[in-house]
């Protein structure tokens, strides 16, 4: 392999840069829901070598936010950087925090063009990362792929931009409208290819929560269970007004391997916090709004805590009032084939409900069952 010196690909090849961002936003992926209050970004650092375009190097922020994508690539580029281009899913960050800004590795580095998808609403960065570019006389190429980008960033976008956790509500449907049954039997509406594209979902979130309804009545355990992801169960958070949740259900007693919080407004020296407490939960103390936690405050304090992406699995009432408060930015359902019949919860949303604010912007094929993901149009 020969790098014939002092090549520089500063042309704009746009077919190129779509491809390689798509790489780059692939390769993001691989930390989504593990990267703390820092979103996972990814950095390829692309040059031709024998006239063909080859990527020296790569980088994904790191378990726990860092370090950063950029300099992980930069460091596999090592020389090879030098008249390369730089492919960042996220505008690189401007500010000196417990690292020099990113904007400034990649000066050092040599590169002579940034190719970047979303820019950073921190206003520490917000264009700020580009003009640091700019100034150093980088070809600076921006909004390349930005809406597939900005689909992965939206937990992270969302805190940034209305300081709360961004939500997405999944709910699985039966052919006849129904989510479950009331009397506690568990029904499989959805099959098992379906199942398990939930625990991956959970597994790319930072909190899945519940409402103690479903929590009583379905005793479910909320982790990630797909082989080799089973370290990947977010938080766990159920909203139990007056702390309703058994100390013997399946949440508590896997409290010490898993996070479970409760979001409660039940007094400070109620002793069933004591109880619980000792079984490992944690409590977010909670405003009540006409008795029942007061959601939008919720998601604010789940922000502040660094978490970004809710995974709301209902049940009903829960998924009711997320509605109802307009607080749903995506919206998953599964619809199965079968009925459920008897004693039966009716779906709040099904696909012919949609409310007008959604638009669809996937279907697929789970076995006999079929997803559909609308977003906040
Ligand atoms: N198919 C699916 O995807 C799916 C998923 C989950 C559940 N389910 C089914 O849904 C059924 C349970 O639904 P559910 O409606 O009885 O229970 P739920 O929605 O899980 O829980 C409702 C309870 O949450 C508490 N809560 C606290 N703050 C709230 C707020 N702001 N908004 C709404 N609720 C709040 C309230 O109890 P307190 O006032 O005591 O706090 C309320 O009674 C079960 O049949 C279950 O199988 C289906």
């Amino acid at each position: 392999m020969t790098v014939p010196s002092g090549i520089s690909d500063t042309m704009a090849v746009s077919a190129r840069d779509r491809r390689f961002m798509a790489a780059a936003i692939r390769l993001a992926r691989w930390h989504e829901g593990r990267t703390g209050s820092n979103p996972s970004v990814a950095t390829l650092i692309v040059r031709e070598i024998d006239g063909a375009p080859v990527i020296v190097g790569r980088g994904v922020t790191a378990i726990g936010g860092r370090p950063h994508a950029e300099p992980q690539a930069l460091a596999e580029a090592g020389e090879l950087a030098r008249g390369a281009t730089a492919y960042v899913t996220l505008e690189p960050c401007a500010h000196h925090g417990r690292t020099p800004p990113c904007a400034e590795a990649l000066v050092a580095s040599g590169v002579t063009r940034v190719v970047a998808a979303a820019t950073d609403p921190d206003e520490r960065v917000s264009g700020r990362g580009y003009a640091i570019l700019r100034a150093a006389g980088i070809e600076v190429e921006e909004g390349v792929l930005a809406r597939e980008a900005e689909r992965d960033l939206a937990g992270y976008l969302k805190r940034r931009t209305s300081n709360r956790a961004h939500v997405t509500l999944k709910l699985a449907v039966s052919a006849n409208g129904m989510i479950g049954r009331r009397d506690g039997r568990q029904v499989a509406i959805t099959g098992e290819i379906a199942r398990h594209q939930v625990h991956a979902l959970r597994a790319r979130s930072d909190v899945i929560l519940i409402g103690v309804g479903t929590a009583i009545n379905d005793d479910p355990e909320l982790t990630c269970r797909l082989p080799g992801l089973e370290d990947r169960s977010p938080v766990r958070l159920v909203l139990d007004t007056q702390l309703r949740l058994p100390a013997g259900s399946r949440l508590v007693a896997t409290a010490r391997d898993v996070p479970l919080w409760i979001a409660t407004a039940a007094a400070p020296d109620d002793p069933r916090r004591a109880e619980l407490a000792e079984l490992g939960v944690e409590f977010l103390a909670c405003d009540a709004h006409d008795g029942r936690i007061a959601l939008p405050e919720l998601l604010e304090d789940i922000a502040a805590r660094g978490l970004s992406t809710v995974f709301v699995e209902g049940g009903a009432d829960v998924a009711r009032t997320f509605l109802a408060e307009d607080l749903v930015d995506r919206l998953i359902l599964l619809t199965g084939e079968g009925s459920v019949d008897g004693d039966a919860v009716n779906a709040p949303v099904t696909r012919t409900t949609i409310p007008e604010a959604f638009r669809l912007v996937a279907s697929m094929t789970y076995g006999t069952d079929q997803m559909d993901e609308y977003e906040r149009a």
